[in-house]
């Protein structure tokens, strides 16, 4: 458990914390912060559920990153994004402490920051480890915009190196569509330009919770009929029924595999159609949708697909309160 090792370096004295104000960059939700002193801590987060989250939980959250004594990163599996957050976290703060899990690739960003500055010091434990160092250059880590196939993207969103899979299936099953039009986790609006291609379609909502990727996708998609909402798609209150949901649902929170996020924007979907809507999606082949789908829609065919991704196509929404 990476808290521990934080614990345990304050616990054993190899670690003090300075006076002041203390930035935390990429904690996910319900990471035990429980050695911070509450009252200090500023959690930097852009993805709308966790937000939501830690502001319940009683901290004080932000988007940027303010100026502090101390900042901890908890480090992402993607190496871009967590190069990008240790640079964010130099500018913002004279210690730094970075503490991550082994799968999570902690060795090896060792070894680049020990190429750079010295740690303090390094503890191991827990399969992974917490270091910390005092400046350095890191400014050539700094997230920077990434251009794909004339699309911009960013370190750390989704399918950040080019189109993903699963949507290159769903937009060649996909037909013109038209009407009101919602594209649930848009990230950085590959699925939403393809859509804004037919002329028919009158408003495309483009909801996700990812700031950064919502950030993408206003460049990448500026089209007067696009509208773009950070918001948690689960909880997303429109203001009148969709014609069409379009989704490739996530699959993960956090690093851990659940289903149950895609079950949930399936149901999301059912509550934002209107009765005669219809809801196209992608997954995964192995993913066990279908009895959300039937339990949420009338009718339920699969469109089309590959060998390893199903689009779905589902009609007539059984009536939820809304
Ligand atoms: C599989 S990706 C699809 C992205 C994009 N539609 C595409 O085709 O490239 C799923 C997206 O859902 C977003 N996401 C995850 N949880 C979400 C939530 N609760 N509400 C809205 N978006 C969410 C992720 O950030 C990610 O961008």
């Amino acid at each position: 458990m990476t808290t521990s090792r934080l614990t345990h370096a304050l616990a054993t004295g190899a670690l003090a914390l300075p006076e002041g104000p203390i930035v935390v960059f990429g904690a996910p939700a319900g990471f035990d912060l429980s050695a911070l002193p509450k009252p200090q801590v500023t959690i930097v987060s852009h993805f709308a559920p966790d937000v939501a989250r830690w502001q319940v939980a009683g901290f004080d959250v932000s988007r940027e990153a303010p100026k502090a004594a101390c900042a901890l990163v908890v480090l992402p599996r993607a190496k871009d994004a967590a190069r990008a957050l240790i640079a964010a976290a130099v500018e913002a703060a004279p210690l730094v402490l970075v503490d991550g899990q082994k799968h999570d690739g902690i060795d090896s960003i060792l070894k680049a920051v020990k190429a750079r500055t010295t740690p303090g010091a390094v503890i191991s434990k827990s399969h992974g480890k917490l270091f910390w160092i005092s400046g350095g250059d890191f400014s050539d880590w700094a997230s920077r915009p990434h251009t794909v196939d004339g699309f911009t993207t960013r370190p750390g969103v989704f399918s950040a190196d080019g189109p993903d899979k699963g949507s290159l299936a769903l937009v060649d099953a996909l037909p013109p569509l038209k009407g009101r039009v919602a594209d649930l986790g848009a990230g950085w609006g590959f699925l939403a330009r393809h859509i804004l291609r037919s002329d028919a379609v009158t408003q495309l909502d483009l909801i996700e919770a990812d700031a950064v990727a919502l950030d993408c996708a206003r460049e990448n998609v500026t089209d007067p009929r696009a509208a773009f909402h950070w918001a948690d798609a689960t909880a997303f209150a429109a203001a009148a029924p969709y014609d069409v949901v379009v989704s490739n649902p996530p699959f993960h929170v956090g690093r851990a595999g659940d289903p149950g996020l895609g079950r949930d924007f399936i149901a999301a979907a059912q509550r934002l159609l209107s009765p005669h809507g219809s809801f196209w999606m992608v997954a995964n082949r192995h993913l066990p949708y279908e009895d959300a789908l039937t339990a949420a829609f009338h009718h339920v065919e699969e469109a089309g697909g590959t060998p390893g991704f199903k689009v779905i196509h589902a009609t007539r929404p059984h009536r939820t309160r809304r």
